[in-house]
């Protein structure tokens, strides 16, 4: 195939990658992967499990519009968008059964986040669906940016395990602004977009408590290292307060008029990522298809 015939043929772009990672999860890995600490073990690994379907409502929100998109440059960034999305739905899904093997049940998370989001966009319109996934897509640029500036937040985490969170980070990143743009484009609207993203925090905060304790609940007889009191954890909040502080004002700014995730300019921080995927990965973080 000509050079000319693979980048005709090629998903993502140049700012837009579509990486092949194809992680093995082994299950050496230990139940309780976030140094020993089954909360923030649980509250990533919840998340996780909202991951595969989450990003599959995603991927349809903004299928619903691709063929009437006018801007050719937003058509080439939509198809790079799913095919990210996608490989991070595979990724997820071999963690998360990973997981349902040590007997953390990741499995229901998956099931029941597949019946609400079913539920969600049978009752919504095709608008209000992409407004909740560009909610949900400041949601993961806010984390992953956050990731980016303090990878040390992640130090107590295995191995073989930081590279997943550091890839999907950068890819959040990269993205951030596609669903954005399909809405801009295509619905529009100020009060829907806000309106959306107050429901879906309630909604994305409330289920993520609920996920932690439900995982918490279910591992709490396997055997671990270490516990961690109350005064270590508030301890330990108290030291992430500026960084605390940095995520709740990058979430307000989504409900300025003016708002575009891209206002935060953040090559800067994808560049360091990379590096440090890199060192996991070799030439695999570099790759596109
Ligand atoms: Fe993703
Ligand atoms: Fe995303």
């Amino acid at each position: 195939m000509t050079a000319a015939a693979q980048t005709a043929n090629r998903i993502g772009t140049d700012d837009i990658p579509v990486r092949h990672m194809d992680f093995e999860f082994d299950d050496s890995i230990s139940t309780f992967w976030f140094d020993n600490d089954p909360l923030r073990t649980m509250i990533l690994t919840a998340l996780s499990g909202t991951f595969p379907e989450g990003e599959r409502m995603f991927m349809r929100s903004v299928r619903h519009y691709q063929n009437n998109i006018k801007d050719p440059d937003l058509r080439k960034r939509v198809k790079a968008f799913i095919g990210q999305e996608a490989h991070h739905g595979k990724e997820h899904q071999s963690f998360n059964d990973m997981m349902t093997r040590k007997g953390v049940p990741v499995d229901k998370i998956d099931a029941y986040t597949k019946m609400g989001l079913s539920r969600i966009e049978r009752f919504y319109s095709p608008g209000r669906v992409l407004a909740k996934t560009c909610a949900l897509e400041h949601f993961t640029a806010l984390f992953a940016e956050l990731l980016l500036a303090h990878p040390e937040l992640i130090d107590g985490v295995e191995e073989q395990l930081k590279p997943l969170w550091i890839w999907h980070a950068i890819e959040e990143s990269e993205h951030k602004a596609v669903a954005f743009d399909v809405y801009q484009e295509q619905v529009g609207g100020y009060w829907l977009r806000v309106s959306e993203m107050a429901i879906t925090t309630v909604m994305f905060s409330f289920f993520s408590a609920l996920h932690t304790a439900q995982l918490l609940q279910a591992s709490k007889d396997q055997p671990r290292s270490k516990r961690m009191g109350l005064k270590q954890r508030l301890t330990g909040m108290w030291r992430h307060r500026d960084v605390l502080a940095e995520l709740g004002k990058h979430y307000l700014t989504y409900y300025k008029p003016d708002f575009h995730p891209s206002q935060k300019d953040s090559r800067a921080l994808r560049n360091r990522g990379l590096a440090l995927l890199t060192r996991y990965v070799g030439d695999k973080a570099h790759i596109s298809a």
